[in-house]
Formats: C-alpha cells, sequence, structure tokens
C-alpha cells in the first residue's frame, strides 16, 4: 500500500533557511511519492487509508551520507590514536575478519537490525574488500527496505598483506565480478569507494575510472581528514597540486559522476574551488572529525558557497549510527571551531543541520529528504512522550530538543518510498 494521508506535526527543511512545521497537519502520499503537506486536508483525499500519528513529530528520514558497515563492531572503543595509527591498529584487523563469511553474517546482521531500528532512510556504506562479505551487506540492507549505495572496498597499497588486493589487475577483475553480481538488488546500489589515496595506486585509480565509465558508476571516498595524511598523499603524488587532484586526474572526481568524499577538514581554497565546480557532496562527520582529534571542518563555508553537504556517522571513528547525535555534535563542533578557530565562521544552527541530514545529503539519491511535492515518499515517525517535560512544548522546541535527546527507541514508524519498514509503541 503505497497510497496513504498521514496525520501528525510535519517538519521538513525547503532550504538551508527555511524550516517548514505544519501542526496538526496532513502528507499525503501516492505510489511512493509525496504530494503534498495540508493543514486542512482537501476532499477527494479523504477516501485514502489513513495513519493517525496525532501529537507525533513526522520528519522525512536521514541520510548518513558516510558510514563503514564492517567497523561497527568496534564503536566506541579504541579512540586513542589519530587517523593512520588508528586505521593500524583497530581498524585493518577489524576488516580483515570479514574474510571469514560467519562473521561477516553475524556481524552485518547486528549493523543491518541497529541501522534498521534507527531515523536513516538512506546511506552510502563502506564494506570491505571482500566481495562475499559486500554482497552479503548488500543482502541485508536490500531485505531490511533501506535504500543504500554499497561499496566494495579498494585498496592495493601501504596496506597490511592480509587486507591488501594482489595487484590493480586482480582489484579491476574482483570490483567488476562485484559490480555485476550486486546488479540484482532493488533497493541498494553499488558505489566505487578507493579507501582514500594513500592506499590505492595510480594503476588501480585508471582501472577504477575505466568501471565509472563503462557501469556510469557513483564514487565515494575520503578528502583531506588529517594533516599527516594529506602530506602523504603529497609525497605519493608529486604531480598534484592538493590532494583532491589525485582523485580528479582519473575523473573520479565529480566530473559527471555523483561523488562524496568524506570530511574535507584541511581542505585549501583551490580544492574547495574544485569540490563546488565538480558538484562533489561533502560528508561531513563531526564525531569522527573530533574523536580522530582530525580537526573540525569548516561547514559554515560550504554551505555559504552552495555546496553539497550531508551529515555522516562515520562508524566507528564516530561511535553512534544516530544521525540526531552527528546533527548536535555539527553544531557543538561548530561553536568550538567559531570559538577557537576561525570567527569569520558563525556556528551551525538546528535550521541547517536539520537540512543537512535530510535534503541536503538525501539530494545524493535525488529528490529525497524532504515532503515537497515530488519527493520520494521517506518518513519517520518520533514519539517523545517519554522524555517527560513540565509545560507544553511547540512543535519547534520539541524538534530541536530530539536532536540532543532523541533515542531509537522513540521512532515508532518508518517508511522508505511509500513503504512501512516497521511499526511499534514506544516503551519507557
Ligand atoms: N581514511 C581511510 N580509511 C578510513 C576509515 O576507515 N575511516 C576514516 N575516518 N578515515 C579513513
Ligand atoms: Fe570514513
Amino acid at each position: 500500500m503505497r497510497k496513504f494521508v498521514i496525520k501528525g506535526n510535519i517538519c521538513y527543511s525547503k532550504s538551508i533557511n527555511e524550516l517548514c512545521i505544519t501542526q496538526d497537519g496532513y502528507v499525503v502520499c501516492e505510489d511512493g511519492i509525496c504530494t503534498g503537506v495540508y493543514k486542512k486536508l482537501p476532499e477527494h483525499y479523504e477516501i485514502l487509508p489513513f495513519y493517525d500519528y496525532t501529537d507525533k513529530i513526522i520528519i522525512p528520514g536521514f541520510t548518513d551520507l558516510h558510514i563503514h558497515a564492517p567497523q561497527y563492531p568496534f564503536r566506541g572503543f579504541g579512540m586513542d590514536l589519530e587517523l593512520i595509527g588508528w586505521l593500524n591498529a583497530h581498524t585493518f584487523p577489524e576488516e580483515a575478519k570479514y574474510s571469514d563469511i560467519e562473521y561477516a553474517q553475524n556481524a552485518y546482521s547486528i549493523f543491518t537490525t541497529d541501522l534498521l531500528n534507527s531515523a536513516t532512510t538512506r546511506a552510502c556504506v563502506f564494506g570491505t574488500i571482500h566481495i562475499p562479505a559486500t554482497i552479503l551487506l548488500m543482502e541485508k540492507l536490500d531485505n531490511a527496505g533501506i535504500k543504500a549505495y554499497v561499496g566494495k572496498v579498494n585498496m592495493d597499497r601501504n596496506s597490511p598483506e592480509y587486507l591488501c588486493e594482489k595487484n590493480a589487475e586482480q582489484a579491476f577483475k574482483d570490483t567488476e565480478q562485484w559490480i555485476k553480481d550486486s546488479a540484482r538488488f532493488e533497493n541498494v546500489k553499488p558505489i566505487l569507494t578507493p579507501r582514500f589515496i594513500p592506499a590505492c595506486s595510480d594503476s588501480l585509480m585508471e582501472k577504477l575510472s575505466v568501471l565509472q565509465k563503462k557501469y556510469q558508476l557513483p564514487v565515494q571516498s575520503h578528502l583531506s581528514e588529517n594533516t599527516e595524511e594529506i602530506q602523504w598523499v603529497k609525497e605519493l603524488c608529486p604531480g598534484t597540486a592538493f590532494y583532491g587532484e589525485a582523485y580528479n586526474k582519473y575523473g573520479l572526481f565529480g566530473n559527471g559522476f555523483p561523488a562524496i568524499m568524506a570530511h574535507c577538514i584541511h581542505s585549501n581554497e583551490d580544492e574547495i574551488n574544485l569540490i563546488k565546480e565538480q558538484n562533489v557532496f561533502v560528508a561531513h562527520c563531526p564525531e569522527s572529525n573530533t574523536n580522530l582529534s582530525s580537526g573540525i571542518a569548516p561547514i559554515r563555508a560550504y554551505l555559504n558557497l552552495g555546496i553539497n553537504t550531508g551529515l555522516g556517522t562515520d562508524i566507528a571513528a564516530g561511535s553512534s549510527l544516530s544521525v540526531f547525535k552527528a546533527m548536535a555534535m555539527a553544531i557543538q563542533c561548530s561553536k568550538l571551531r567559531w570559538r577557537l578557530q576561525d570567527q569569520s565562521l558563525a556556528p551551525l544552527g538546528i535550521k541547517e543541520v536539520f537540512y543537512m541530514a535530510t535534503k541536503g545529503g538525501g539530494k545524493f539519491f535525488g529528490k529525497t529528504g524532504s515532503f515537497e511535492k515530488g519527493y520520494e515518499f521517506d518518513a519517520v515517525i518520533i514519539d517523545d512522550s517519554t522524555i517527560k517535560h513540565p509545560y507544553k512544548l511547540n512543535t519547534m522546541e520539541r524538534l530541536e530538543r530530539l536532536v540532543y535527546l532523541a533515542e531509537d527507541k522513540n521512532i515508532v514508524a518508518k517508511f522508505v518510498n511509500g513503504k512501512k519498514l516497521f511499526e511499534r509503541t514506544v516503551s519507557n
């Protein structure tokens, strides 16, 4: 049933500065697409099936623009190092375990169940270098009804022997096989995923560029996250003026194909200009920025320039799957950045982070992340009655405190493209 009406307190972004709230309103879904938000339901819709979520908060689902599924088991620990040390000590040993399909089966079941229970409806996900485990992850997300781009990770240099593709030729063959194997999914699509420049040889990048053109694939990777990493890229790619060029020279930085670069914390002016020019999406991962002591990305500057910007949890450099938490931390990090680093960039507020979590990141999937007419109908229904309060709050106040206080148990129903994934009641 993908034709229905929902009643409740409806909140959605039209733009970075425009957060629309219709208290006791109606939102209509027809064939998986949103056809309007109304204060009074037009008569001709009265015959449609009706979900009464009066007094609940209704928001579009969140897009998590950057998350590593295989890192979920070590979220919340191993935060004692910066990026390169952290990858070697914690990340690579964990990702190597996914050569064992039974381990992957167990770990990816836990991941998928938790993601389903969150407010996330769409995600751009890193897997590992392993084909069977990555296909299994895609199958689980597909069955759960979550819309996702999932990438088999590519890495063929500067990586431990136990987690390194044999050579560029083998990586090319494996990646093409994986692309073909992943064609059968309905909700989940492949995305090319060179891990980051230090782990990808020139020859591998050339071959990925061939695959991109042949199969018309989007790309996701990491960019300018850590100063030591940037210095390393400079040494590895002597002909490039800045990090982004090392992707761009292979056409893997936009160039007519959708691309997401996570972090962009230390991007210089030329790199920022290229991000803008090539319509590259920036995935801002504030919890990761702090846990790995990488720095804080200048998100206000990116928004001012009209760069496509969304939020990522970056599990396990981020500890939480919650995009609510990413929103709160984006505000908090921007305040510290403003106070301690650069007072020309004002802190972010609720409107901006809500936009990034919904319509901003959702844009990577097309028309998603809003209840404007013509958008795919993704909705999360929130019952905040467990968060007691001594007086009655208005919808805006309730939405704002949810950013800081929402737990998965408050999410009582979730719809993706008009399909209901679950419905439950909140328990104290
Ligand atoms: N750069 C390369 N790989 C990774 C990763 O797994 N996590 C983060 N945060 N940065 C990376
Ligand atoms: Fe990451």
